[in-house]
This record gives C-alpha cells, sequence and structure tokens, in this order.
C-alpha cells in the first residue's frame, strides 16, 4: 500500500440537482482503522472485508507495514493483515500523525512486545484531543509512560504481561476505550472499564477481539469487563457499514429535495439523526437492508446537540448544521464533544449561509438562497457540509483540499455522480 494523498486537488461542483436514486454505503472508516490496529494482537491472518477504500485506510496499512505487520489487498474491499513480522515499536512520526487512528497501535504493541513509541497522533483539527484515558489506561495496567522528546515511550516489565485493572476513564474516549481494550484483552486477570464508549465501532472492535479469541462482557454498555488471555488468533470478519456516510446521504436527499434508496444505511445505530430528519418533515421508512430517505418540501427549522452515542454523532454535526441552512425558522446548535468542531461556519457563509457562532454554538436561519463560491474542506466532516452546501448553492462551488473528504468518504465524487450531479475532480 502506498499513501497518494495529494493536497492540491480540488472539487468542482454544479448546484441544483435534486438527488434520486440508490446509492451504496460503504464499510465504516473508523471501524476499519480500529481493527487494522487489532491485527497486531495475533501472529495469524485477520481477514478484513467491507473495508473502505480511502486514504486513512492506506496510510494505516502503510504505517503497519513500515513496523513490520504484512498488508494485502485480496480484493478492493477486503485486507489480509498479519501482524507477525512487526517488529519494530517506534512509530515514524510523519505516519502517525496522518490520522488519529494510527496512536490505536499503541496499546496491542505494548501488550504483545511489552515496548511502544510514538508521537501524539495527528488527525483532524477539530479540538485538543488529548490522550490522557490511553495512557492512564495503561499505566494503571502496569506500563511506564516516558517522554524522548515529543515521543511517548510505554513499557511494561520484561517477561512479564500487563495485569487486569479497574479502571475508571475520565472521559467515554472513543479510541481511549479501543486502545485500553486491545491492551487489556492480553493481559494476566480481568479489567473492568467504567465509563467506556459506547460508539457502534467500539462495539464492533470489542466482537472482533472476541472472535479472536479474547472475553469482553458488557459489550455496548458504559462498563466492560475483560478476562485475559494469553493469546489471540486470526480471524475473518466484515465491517459494519458507515454510519456517518449513511447519515451524511439522508441529510443529502432532504437538504437537495431529493428520493434517496440508501442501501445498507445501519438504521438500528442511526436513531438520533434519523429522528432528527423526521423533525424537519422528512419522510424515512426503513426497509430491509437500508434506509429510504425523501424530502417533503421545506424542511423545518430543528435544535439539535452533538453527543457521545448514542445521541447526534459529532461527526454528522456539520453536514446537520449545513442542512439547517435550507431550513424555514431559526435552529440551535450546540458542540458537546470537541472544542474545535465549528470550522464548517466561515466556509458556508461564503456560499451565503446565516450563521452566528460561538466557539461551540451556533444558531443558523434559514432558508437562504446559497451562491456557488471558492470554499475550502477544513476536516473530512466540515468539507462533507461545503460538499452539501454546494449541492443547493446556484451555480459552481470550488472546494479545495479535499484530501480531507477522501480521508473518510470512499469515491465520493463518484457516487454523486451517479445520482445526476455535476461534479468534477482535478
Ligand atoms: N478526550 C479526552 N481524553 C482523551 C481522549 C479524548 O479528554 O484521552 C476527549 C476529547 O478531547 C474530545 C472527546 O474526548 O473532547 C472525544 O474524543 P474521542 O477520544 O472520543 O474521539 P477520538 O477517538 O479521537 C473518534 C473518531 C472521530 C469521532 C470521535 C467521536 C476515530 C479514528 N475517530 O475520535 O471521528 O468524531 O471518535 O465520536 O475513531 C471522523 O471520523 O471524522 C472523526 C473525527
Amino acid at each position: 500500500m502506498s499513501t497518494r494523498r495529494n493536497r492540491t486537488r480540488r472539487y468542482l461542483v454544479k448546484g441544483g440537482t435534486a438527488l434520486h436514486g440508490h446509492v451504496r454505503v460503504s464499510g465504516a472508516k473508523n471501524q476499519a482503522l480500529a481493527a487494522m490496529c487489532a491485527s497486531l494482537l495475533t501472529d495469524d491472518y485477520l481477514v478484513l472485508e467491507n473495508v473502505p477504500d480511502i486514504s486513512d485506510v492506506e496510510s494505516l496499512g502503510e504505517l503497519l507495514e513500515t513496523i513490520g505487520a504484512t498488508v494485502e489487498r485480496l480484493s478492493p474491499s477486503t485486507l489480509r493483515i498479519s501482524g507477525k513480522g512487526a517488529n519494530v515499536f517506534e512509530a515514524p512520526t510523519e505516519l502517525i500523525t496522518e490520522n488519529r487512528a494510527s496512536f490505536q497501535i499503541m496499546g496491542p504493541l505494548l501488550a504483545r512486545h511489552g515496548f511502544a513509541s510514538s508521537a501524539p497522533p495527528g488527525g483532524d483539527v477539530i479540538g485538543q484531543r488529548p490522550i490522557d484515558v490511553h495512557l492512564s489506561g495503561f499505566e494503571a495496567m502496569g506500563a511506564a509512560i516516558g517522554r524522548d522528546g515529543e515521543r511517548y515511550v510505554l513499557t511494561r516489565a520484561c517477561g512479564e504481561r500487563l495485569h487486569g485493572a479497574r479502571l475508571f476513564l475520565d472521559y467515554p474516549s472513543v479510541s481511549g476505550t479501543q486502545n485500553v481494550m486491545m491492551a487489556a484483552v492480553l493481559a494476566e486477570g480481568s479489567t473492568t472499564l467504567v465509563n467506556a464508549a459506547t460508539e457502534p465501532e467500539v462495539q464492533e472492535l470489542a466482537r472482533l477481539l472476541n472472535l479472536m479469541g479474547a472475553r469482553i462482557s458488557g459489550i455496548g454498555t458504559q462498563i466492560l469487563h475483560i478476562e485475559g488471555v494469553p493469546e489471540l488468533h486470526g480471524a475473518t470478519a466484515r465491517i459494519m457499514p458507515d454510519r456517518i456516510e449513511a447519515g451524511t446521504w439522508a441529510i443529502a436527499a432532504v437538504m437537495t429535495g431529493g428520493d434517496l434508496e440508501i442501501e445498507d444505511a445501519p438504521s438500528e445505530v442511526m436513531d438520533a439523526v434519523v429522528n432528527k430528519l423526521r423533525a424537519t418533515g422528512a419522510l424515512i421508512e426503513e426497509r430491509e437492508g437500508g434506509l429510504r430517505v425523501a424530502a417533503q418540501g421545506t424542511p423545518r427549522a430543528v435544535n439539535f446537540q452533538a453527543l457521545p452515542y448514542p445521541g447526534v454523532a459529532t461527526d454528522l454535526h456539520a453536514p446537520l448544521a449545513a442542512l439547517l441552512t435550507q431550513a424555514e425558522g431559526v435552529s440551535i446548535v450546540h458542540e458537546r464533544v470537541f472544542d474545535n468542531r465549528m470550522l464548517y461556519v466561515g466556509e458556508l457563509r461564503k456560499l451565503g449561509a446565516e450563521i452566528v457562532s460561538t466557539s461551540s454554538s451556533a444558531v443558523i436561519t434559514g432558508p437562504t438562497k446559497l451562491n456557488g463560491a471558492h470554499v475550502r474542506a477544513l476536516d473530512v466532516r466540515a468539507g462533507a457540509a461545503v460538499l452539501l452546501a454546494a449541492l443547493v448553492a446556484k451555480g459552481h462551488t470550488v472546494i479545495d483540499e479535499i484530501y480531507h473528504l477522501d480521508r473518510g468518504y470512499e469515491r465520493l465524487d463518484h457516487k454523486l455522480r451517479s445520482l445526476g450531479v455535476e461534479i468534477e475532480r482535478s
């Protein structure tokens, strides 16, 4: 695998097409990334199906190869990974900083090999994004946490396993829960994680680990019990469909006045966004294997707060805000997860949106006529928001820095073109 992130790429989008037809949701980015890190917990093969072809998967694959694992693409959406050759425990900074999920190699390396070193992870600039939950979890299980310049150096006593512990997570961090859980599955004795994240991606990782021989119970609750085992084995698993991509399509249907069949939309984990879209007046039907989402005239304003699961996902905050620029009335939006999620506001304003914001709240007045302009995708989800706005803006919109969108959405332009949108990538 090789990283092909080109920071100069842009989209040219012509607005005004209502989205009608059928679109299939790809595999979940954040579950795929965590599952790839889990491959380091065994020498056997881990085969992952329905992996999205996105640049975050590519750069994490490159990181795994750099530390000695083998990553093969058996088909466009199937990866076979073996952690057998992993023998470099100092992760290269340029790959660790490509995304946030990469730091989740630390738990597996520490638990299995007793040593791991890494710079702080990268990812979207959507807040401070500390890693104290990860580090205090490792420490409670017997790891020593040192610093070498900016790098974190984790070690456990030679010849010993990490030991189980009862842990209270200061915040139900998604990747923190996953990292600590991956360390705990190979620890000696039992571990209890109190205030664990319950996001579907965390649940799926726990199920994958159990498939590999781990003993995790309480999956889906805020208290996880993990009985440590001496080793894990290989497995074959299918990555669940991406609830954030599905939510983005649902929003696009409502916003453009369209009617979409969203195949593979995981409606069982989409209650919050479905509920909000229904409150705007949209028709949403749960169907076998997906959702049908149809606009019913001008949407109505709604208020929402972005919260940990099962609340409205923070990753759908910006896309929902884009929709609310087209809703009748005043909507009030609060971000409760990250402290820098409002980057999309300035870009939507360039297109004509009426939004007043603080560092964590926005008041959106609609409906406003948007006009094509030159904007930037400032992070994955802020990028989705400007793209959605471009779909309803008059004329053409140029979206720069679409490498952010490439990190999280598979073949977005192809999918939009198949729904009749005029969109070019250059
Ligand atoms: N936090 C702490 N201490 C920690 C870790 C996090 O206080 O040690 C705080 C953060 O400051 C933040 C909150 O916890 O305010 C949530 O952060 P969390 O750790 O839960 O998020 P993450 O694991 O860094 C994952 C997804 C994000 C998604 C969030 C929340 C991955 C790779 N990323 O991030 O996805 O927004 O959970 O659901 O799994 C995206 O896909 O666009 C994306 C940003």
